[in-house]
């Protein structure tokens, strides 16, 4: 910081003092008497030195060369002692006027560098809040969101309906009403989250299965309805399986609609969101709520692992008992039902091998897929 030689331009400093004998410190005489030049001398010399100390170790030096004990200043101070009393008074306004000058200039400049070196600091130490903003990753979309909107699409395009159903579901819509035993396994307490008090048959809905029913009671037929959402089982996380996944249902009740339907809307499905290559395989299976039922198996030549059959869900021919449940005469009217896995699909579309990632919500996992599955 650039300083004025004297801040005090209302009282200036003579520098024409010629030294006569120097200290080590100051460069400056050696006082014997006091004079107003040398006093004056000191005084400049000090506040020159004030001026150009730039930082506090500088300044502390300045202090104790141009201000301490051993500086001439307080050496003109000793002096002191030799004045004749009649010169006292004059002598020691003149040093005491000069001290107090520099002690001033001292603080003034010590203020300055606490104020310069606390404006370095903070500068150093500087949030800038907009970088920090840039680091800042913005969100994504979950994939698993994503790929259920692009099935949803896909039915859509057909001319289905898009529905959803309560997670906390009824024990009946749930498990009776889709011609459960009383005694089937999935009832027991491994498979399903039963809700306390378990008199009120409340269940965290194991399937989308039973939006089949909800559809079907809600609306007059035709019906086409395609129902993605969060079902819940009692399954341990792995790599292949997680409590809380998600499925896609889809149910069709119309007059002659027959297995042929099925497997015409699935393999339109699967190339939809697989692409033309993709292939459907039905295996005879047995569920409650179809029949005739079976596993819906799926075949790509780039699936991750190589080309083979992987279970992707069940499917059917909706059951005489359902459609009764439903208040419909299956005499009358038909319907196929077809539920698949959504964090199966997004393993063997996009090659994700472990389902831990889809559950742990790090928006990296997200990212990797941009905007679309
Ligand atoms: C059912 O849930 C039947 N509701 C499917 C159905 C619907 C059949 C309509 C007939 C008519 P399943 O329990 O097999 O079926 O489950 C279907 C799919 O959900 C599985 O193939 C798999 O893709 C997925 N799935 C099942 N359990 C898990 C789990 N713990 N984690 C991730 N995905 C799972
Ligand atoms: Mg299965």
């Amino acid at each position: 910081m650039p300083e004025q030689l004297n801040p005090d331009p209302t009282n200036p400093v003579p520098t024409n003092t010629v030294p006569a004998a120097t200290t080590e410190a100051t460069g400056i005489t050696e006082p014997t008497e006091i004079t107003e030049a040398g006093v004056a001398a000191a005084v400049n010399a000090a506040l020159v030195a004030i001026a150009a100390a730039s930082d506090s170790a500088a300044l502390k030096s300045v202090r104790t060369s141009h201000a301490g004990e051993a500086s001439v200043l307080a050496k003109l101070n000793g002096l002191m002692r030799t004045v004749p009393p009649t010169e006292k008074a004059a002598a020691g306004k003149l040093v005491g006027q000069g001290r107090a000058r520099v002690t001033q200039a001292l603080t003034a400049r010590e203020g300055e560098i606490l104020e310069a070196e606390a404006a370095a600091q903070l500068a150093a130490e500087e949030v800038d809040v907009t970088a920090a903003l840039s680091r800042w990753q913005p969100g994504a979309r979950h994939p698993l969101t994503l790929l259920q909107e692009r099935v949803a699409d896909v039915f859509v395009g057909m001319g289905w309906e898009v529905a959803e159903g309560p997670e906390l579901e009824s024990e009946w819509f749930n498990f009776d009403a889709l011609n459960f035993d009383e005694d089937h396994p999935a009832r027991a307490m491994q498979d399903t989250f039963f809700i306390e008090p378990t008199s009120a048959h409340l269940v965290l809905r194991t399937h989308t299965s039973p939006v089949q029913l909800r559809a079907l009671l809600s609306r007059e037929l035709p019906v086409y309805v395609v129902a993605p959402g969060r079902v819940y089982r009692t399954d341990e996380l792995d790599a292949t399986h997680t409590p809380v996944f998600h499925q896609i249902e889809g149910i069709a009740v119309d007059k002659g609609l027959t297995m042929a339907h099925l497997r015409g809307t699935l393999d339109h499905f699967v190339k939809a969101m697989f692409g033309d290559e993709a292939k459907v395989r039905l295996r005879p299976n047995y569920f409650p709520f179809t029949e005739p039922s079976a596993e819906l198996d799926l075949w790509h030549p780039t699936f991750a692992g190589g080309p083979r059959w992987i279970e992707w869900g069940g499917c059917g021919m909706v059951n005489a008992n359902v459609l009764r449940s439903a208040g419909i005469d299956p005499d009358v009217y038909s319907g196929f039902a077809f539920g698949v896995g959504v964090e199966r699909a997004l393993m063997f579309r996009n090659d994700v091998k472990d389902m831990h990632d889809m559950v742990e919500g790090d928006v990296r996992f997200s990212q990797q897929f941009g905007m679309a599955v």
